[in-house]
């Protein structure tokens, strides 16, 4: 059975035989299957339940279930359960409890209490796995597989254990082969830390004050690299022993804690947790010149929060980020990652080869401070949205409610009492077949790298600023002005690109440099503050921002700016510059980051006006090549606008909330707002989908 044999979305549910009786489960598999899902997926927090004393599995509950999801026609997405490992495990071996950041050992009691880099429950992640694909790899309505879940769920993607000091020590001999040049890399002569011994190197959380960032950023590698690891030996298990299927992780949104890209390295494709309403936090953390947008998407989520996350892991394993070396590889030492993208699956062979949702809000949340209820129509229009930016299939968090435990505020498709829940209804109403499957490929891309995401947060320099605060602004300035975006490493092939934005590029290598000169060659490229700021260990250049890019850029760094949030830098469009008059306001407000440019062959769009940066340029070009330096959503705005013309991209400003994105032939037209927008003559309805006729289109 092959699991993309289709050629529409698909729909699918996260369920849990083993939190209900048994009575119920032929009446939910029908249920589900009514209701027109394909998928159930099941397992992941089970582990006890398979195996509930050590070495005796007990699998006749799990057969029965899957064989009644099997009989009612769905199909069945096994997990690995790692992700929640027994009682009796961490009796046996304490030493596999993960470490937190005070040194504290991080107890059972709830989930992911597990160390990663622990040999030993590396070992029990092999055993129950083997033990699972050995019992159900090849069961006809096993179509696939989840590995574990969420890793670094609850702070867990670092571990400060016993284990990970000694990998961690390991891991850095075989990096950097000596000592001598450890110590050159991160700059240890620095407060004279300096090391003569491989085991003197401590872990990076326990320091007086702040650590070293090239120490930091080492661990940060280090500890993707376990993550790495220990999926790939699960994975190895199951392409043996089940063969034929796909193999998927379920992701979570803006989360930093490990390289991604690394880790959906064989895999067949990226999944992820998608849930609008929580995820609204990440507006207050990064405290937007708008305090009150979530509080006005409140019900619905942001589109560009959501539409960010689908399109960051629609890109994870996209044919052009192939072949991407790690830039952690650059260094003239070995280099100890896994490679990037191994074979994969034959199945991952299909022509659309999106993401999965694999779960996705329909109802309230039960972990942000508030969890208001959803606006009627939200599921459907986050389902719809996940389909345009490239999601094959969606499947809902969860089938029932919870009666038990943590997550008994958490809604599903059915209440507690089995009666449906809102979100049921508009399930049912949905119509898959309107969302055909076809591969997204747009014309802009933004560049996105995890190694510049850690070098950036180690020093964020400005409160409130941060790198997805930053790449947000970039990413919600092109959807605002109607353009779909893919959003790729850096590394990738960047041939099919008009638009190639690049909002926090810190991290750069001599390689990665030649790679975007080359690229400047066809498209435009547009740079954000602190862009080539850092080399691959953490330093900076030694000839300073921006080292290697310093040619394409044709600029150096001259001053920058951390401002305090209610501080703000004015910028004005520089007269006489080669922007388009009719692009240009009056003047533009920065907040948080403001840096300056010494001109060394670009011009200067906009100047900085007043303050201790008054008359530096603030916006220059050299070519192909824009760097905004001030951190200023009008001006990023009013920038884009300017190159997408300019490439013949036709950008259309849309009203907050409003959102178009395409897929095939298809243009998806959303209003997020929980009221009526008028627009291009006619009324968007609140929280509403719209799939626009190509004759329509011309909007
Ligand atoms: C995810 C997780 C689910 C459930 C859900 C609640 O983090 O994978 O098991 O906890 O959140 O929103």
């Amino acid at each position: 059975m092959l699991p993309f044999q289709t050629t529409h979305l698909e729909l699918g549910v996260c369920d849990y035989p083993e939190h209900v009786l048994e009575d119920r489960w032929a009446d939910y598999a029908a249920a589900q299957k009514a209701l027109g899902l394909r998928y159930v997926r099941i397992a992941e927090f089970a582990w006890s339940r398979m195996e509930p004393q050590p070495g005796q599995y007990d699998w006749a509950w799990l057969d029965r279930a899957i064989d009644i999801y099997a009989a009612a026609g769905l199909e069945v997405l096994l997990c690995t359960p790692t992700a929640a490992p027994p009682a009796w495990l961490v009796a046996q071996h304490p030493e596999i409890l993960p470490y937190g950041r005070t040194g504290q050992v991080k107890t059972s009691g709830s989930r992911r209490h597990c160390d990663l880099s622990s040999p030993i429950y590396r070992a029990f992640s092999r055993r129950i796995t083997q033990a699972m694909a050995e019992r159900y790899g090849q069961h006809p309505a096993v179509v696939g597989w989840q590995t574990d879940n969420e890793f670094g769920w609850g702070d867990t993607a670092q571990s400060y254990s016993p284990a990970a000091l000694k990998g961690f020590q390991g891991w850095l001999e075989e990096r950097y082969g000596s000592l001598d040049t450890l110590n050159e890399a991160w700059g240890n002569v620095f407060w004279s830390m300096e090391y003569a011994d491989w085991t003197q190197i401590p872990l990076p959380h326990q320091a007086v004050s702040e650590v070293n960032p090239a120490h930091a950023l080492d661990f940060l590698r280090f500890s993707s690299d376990q993550i790495v690891q220990f999926q790939a030996e699960q994975v190895a298990l199951l392409r043996e022993l089940s063969p034929g299927r796909f193999i998927t992780h379920n992701f979570m949104g803006f989360f930093s804690g490990f390289d991604h890209y690394r880790v959906t390295a064989g895999l067949d494709f990226a999944s992820w947790d998608s849930y609008p309403t929580g995820t609204l936090q990440a507006l207050h953390e990064w405290k937007l010149a708008e305090p009150h947008l979530a509080h006005d998407f409140a019900r619905t989520g942001h589109p560009d929060l959501t539409g960010f996350n689908h399109d960051l892991y629609r890109g994870m394993l996209s044919e052009s980020v192939k072949n991407v070396p790690s830039s952690s590889a650059d260094t003239a030492q070995a280099n100890t990652s896994a490679p990037l993208h191994p074979t994969h699956s034959p199945l991952s062979t299909h022509p659309s080869r999106g993401f999965w949702v694999m779960e996705q809000q329909c109802g309230q949340v039960n972990w942000a401070p508030s969890n208001p209820l959803p606006a009627d129509g939200a599921v459907q229009l986050w389902t719809a949205q996940a389909w345009a930016h490239g999601a094959d299939v969606v499947s809902y968090f969860r089938w029932r409610a919870a009666t038990m435990a943590q997550e008994v505020m958490h809604s599903g498709l059915l209440r507690h009492g089995e009666r449906p829940d809102r979100g049921y209804a508009e399930v049912e109403a949905l119509k898959p077949q309107e969302f055909p499957l076809s591969k997204v490929q747009n014309k802009v891309a933004l560049l996105h790298d995890y190694e510049s995401l850690w070098l950036y947060n180690l020093q964020p320099h400005a409160e409130g600023l941060n790198y997805w605060a930053q790449a947000f602004a970039y990413y919600r300035a092109l959807r605002a002005l109607g353009v779909d975006v893919d959003i790729i490493h850096p590394d990738s092939d960047l041939s099919g690109y008009a638009l190639v934005v690049a909002p926090a590029l810190t991290l750069m290598t001599p390689e990665r440099a030649r790679h975007l000169e080359a690229a400047a060659q066809h498209c435009q490229l547009v740079f954000g503050p602190r862009t080539a700021f850092r080399t691959v260990s953490g330093r900076t250049p030694e000839t300073g921002q921006f080292g290697d890019l310093a040619g394409l850029v044709g600029a150096a760094l001259l001053h920058y700016d951390s401002l305090y949030p209610e501080m703000t830098q004015n910028v004005a469009a520089n007269p006489g510059g080669s922007l388009s008059t009719e692009h240009q306001a009056a003047s533009h407000l920065a907040w948080h980051w403001a840096e300056s440019y010494e001109l060394e062959g670009a011009e200067a769009l906009y100047r900085y006006r007043g303050g201790p940066l008054g008359g530096e340029a603030a916006v220059i070009r050299h070519g192909n090549v824009t760097v905004v330096g001030a951190h200023s959503e009008s001006l990023i705005s009013e920038v884009l606008k300017d190159l997408l013309t300019g490439a013949g991209l036709s950008p259309l400003p849309l009203p907050e909330g409003v959102r178009l994105s395409r897929r095939g032939g298809v243009t998806l037209l959303q209003n997020w707002n929980t009221h009526p927008v008028h627009w291009q003559g006619q009324e968007l309805a609140p929280v509403s989908t719209r799939l626009l006729q190509p004759a329509e289109v011309s909007i």
